[in-house]
């Protein structure tokens, strides 16, 4: 028994759980993503996977993303990124909804099917349905030779290693990075982006894994907001553009492993609704970084401090001001906005993962969840 928790020690690196392994591996995942796919000083993307379809991504006229959980939010960013750079209009379903849906599909359809283990029978159920009517079938995976990856017409890995933790980190980094790298090479086909811009972009792309190295560094920080909000019942995210998923994210992996009740929702829509919640007793984490909807951010903020919300904000680096207004700040390096995602995410995985520590919950095997989900 003594060697298996040694060799269960060793599994994690020295780090305590799987899941806290796994968010420091970003910076390395990222980068294994990337490998052999960016050419920043040409300005050019290679996906192998799918060069074969090249010609007929020039002329497709939509784009439908199907997934599950976390793979769902991957595919929500991915529909900002491929709308923004490939210009092609792109819908974002639950593989468990379209699959008992009577959608239209067509031979001129691509779906890209998102999916960590490969192996989700939603997911799995999707793919064939829109198969059978005709479309082109692309899949992003992270376990090679999985069922997924054997179903679909083309596809790129993840290459983010295995993942045991249950509750996704890397995976969905990985995921987004993929998608990122399917936007630009599809704007590459399309030639909605200059060689320019292409390659301030890659040469950019090519430096996150050392951004992301940097957000790591306020795992201090973080961990002393989780001490302040570890007993509270209830937890809003609140992001606009593509801080959106990402709020939405931050939402899931809290609900998912310190069984806080947590919910993600697009900041402009509080007004709607989960305005009311608002009270001392209410953390509300904004995605408040400076880009293009920060001033509308910032008036967000300012309405839940008039509630008394408690506010933490996630922030550019050398913010003044959201600092004014939140009681706690954590910031993140400055990058362009397409590349927001993959920084923004990484504190949320760590106040999470502290979070659920202080509550002495079960980290890499949260109660009720399985890390692949093959029944229906
Ligand atoms: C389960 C896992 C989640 C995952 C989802 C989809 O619910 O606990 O972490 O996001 O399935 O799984 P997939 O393997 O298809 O990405």
């Amino acid at each position: 028994q003594e060697l298996e928790l040694k060799l269960e020690m060793l599994e994690k690196g020295g780090f305590e759980h799987f899941m806290l392994k796994e968010i420091y591996e970003q910076p390395r995942s990222i980068k294994d993503c990337m490998r052999g796919r960016i050419y920043p000083g040409e300005g050019k993307v290679q996906l192998g996977g799918i060069k074969e379809f090249a010609e007929k991504l020039k002329n497709v006229d939509r784009i439908i993303i199907v997934a599950c959980g976390t793979s769902w939010h991957a595919g929500l960013v991915g529909e900002y990124l491929i709308e923004e750079y490939a210009r092609i209009p792109v819908e974002v379903e639950y593989a468990s909804e379209f699959r008992y849906r009577n959608p239209i599909i067509t031979e001129k359809d691509v779906v890209i099917a998102i999916s960590q283990s490969g192996e989700t029978a939603d997911t799995m159920a999707a793919i064939e349905m829109a198969k059978e009517r005709g479309a082109t079938i692309f899949g992003i995976c992270n376990v090679a030779g999985a069922s997924i990856p054997r179903l679909t017409h083309a596809g790129v890995y993840t290459h983010a290693g295995p993942e045991i933790g249950v509750a996704s980190t890397k995976a969905f980094t990985a995921q987004v990075t993929v998608l990122t790298l399917m936007a630009f090479y599809m704007a590459q086909q399309k030639g909605t982006i200059t060689a320019s811009k292409m390659i301030e972009l890659l040469t950019e792309l090519d430096h996150i894994p050392e951004k992301i190295q940097k957000a790591l560094e306020s795992n201090d920080i973080i961990k002393e907001v989780a001490e302040k909000i570890k007993d509270s019942r209830n937890c809003l995210f609140l992001g606009r553009g593509s801080g959106f998923p990402v709020a939405l994210e931050g939402a899931l992996k809290l609900k998912e492993i310190s069984y806080i009740h947590a919910e993600g929702y697009p900041a402009a829509e509080m007004k709607h609704g989960p305005i009311a919640l608002i009270d001392e007793e209410m953390p509300v984490v904004f995605i408040a970084t400076q880009n293009s909807s920060y001033e509308k951010v910032i008036s967000n903020i300012q309405e839940v401090k008039a509630r008394k919300g408690k506010v933490i904000a996630i922030v550019t680096e050398g913010d003044t001001e959201v600092k004014k207004m939140a009681d706690y700040c954590i910031e993140i390096p400055d990058a362009n906005e397409a590349f927001l995602p993959l920084l923004a995410t990484i504190p949320l995985q760590l106040l999470s993962y502290h979070i659920a520590v202080m509550r002495g919950c079960n980290i890499d095997q949260p109660r009720n969840l399985a890390k692949s989900v093959t029944v229906e």
